[in-house]
């Protein structure tokens, strides 16, 4: 049986355990530090599996010798949004957390895939990969499928647009210089542009944007986790089944789409050895100036962070 450990067992790490345990057989361990909410939690989920049909087994505590012998390592760990916050300002008190967490990660899981999902994601991505000394392959963030599901959401929402029938991506950072494709996407094999007027369209790119911001203002305090727990499962179910499936993700760029020694949101196939190949889209003028000016960005705060670069 595949083992995953969770680092977190917050509403994103417990959201994904749950939803991980009813679609695949699987060893589950959440870590956290609060001991007794990562063990109840835990004991919760496995006591709910009885009539799903699910052989998987969770356990829940403080000790990271719980990520000894895993295949797949989540690290949702970190604090959340709060409302007014954006997703950077979260980068100074996350940092450390990851870097501790990937440190321990190497030395008890060495041959682990890591997915790195706590905020600024393409930075915390970044930290991974640096405190883990990882090859950038075994690490990448989730951000993308769960900003592609959002945007597919709100096409049928706003637009009406079938989401069977919508095939599109959004790629850059997980904030501000979100990417959507909206010049290489199609519905029902027609351009967006055919199918929408140009302020629907603009109108269902803001929302998207303002989508993770939207949750944490209503919710008042933290953020979304049923969409993000989605995501990272999709994310999980890819790898650990070494499908191949191609989805959006972040991933290190050496020099795919003019980038370099960053790790941004880029479709990728994905499998037991993390990233197999990152697809390069033909993608136009405009899309590929967004990619890029997101890249001079994220570097920019990478530089920032003051960790070395490798
Ligand atoms: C979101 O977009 C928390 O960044 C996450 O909801």
């Amino acid at each position: 049986m595949d083992r995953v450990t969770i680092f977190g067992a917050g509403h994103v790490g417990a959201t994904t355990a749950f939803y991980l345990a009813i679609s695949a057989g699987l060893e589950i361990a959440m870590v956290d530090i609060e001991a007794g909410k990562a063990r109840g939690l835990a004991m919760d989920i496995e006591q709910a599996l009885p009539f799903t049909g699910s052989s998987s087994h969770i356990e829940g505590g403080p000790d990271y010798g719980l990520v000894e012998g895993s295949d797949l390592v989540v690290v949702t760990a970190g604090f959340a949004r709060m409302p007014g916050m954006s997703r950077t300002d979260l980068t100074q008190r996350n940092a450390p957390i990851i870097s501790d967490i990937c440190r321990e990660v190497a030395k008890k899981a060495p041959e682990a895939v890591l997915l790195v999902v706590t905020n600024p994601l393409d930075e915390m991505t970044y930290v991974a990969w640096q405190a883990s000394g990882f090859e950038h392959s075994r690490v990448m963030g989730m951000a993308g499928v769960l900003d592609t599901s959002r945007f597919v959401y709100f096409l049928h929402r706003l637009a009406g647009l079938e989401p069977r029938d919508v095939n599109t991506m959004v790629l850059g950072s997980h904030g501000d210089e979100m990417a959507p494709l909206v010049d290489w996407s199609k519905a029902a094999d027609r351009p967006l542009s055919e199918v929408l007027e140009a302020d629907a369209l603009a109108g269902v790119v803001q929302r998207t944007r303002d989508g993770g911001a939207e949750i944490v203002g209503h919710l008042g305090a933290g953020s979304a986790y049923y969409a993000p727990a989605v995501s990272i499962s999709t994310m999980a179910l890819a790898i650990l089944g070494d499908t191949g499936r191609v989805l959006p993700v972040s991933a290190y760029l050496s020099g795919q789409y003019g980038v370099e020694g960053i790790f941004l949101g880029v479709p990728a196939a994905l499998g037991r050895e993390g990233v197999r190949e990152i697809l390069e889209l033909p993608l136009s003028e405009q899309e590929l100036a967004g990619l890029q000016d997101a890249a001079s960005r994220v570097s920019r705060r990478v530089s920032g962070l003051g960790a070395d670069r490798r």
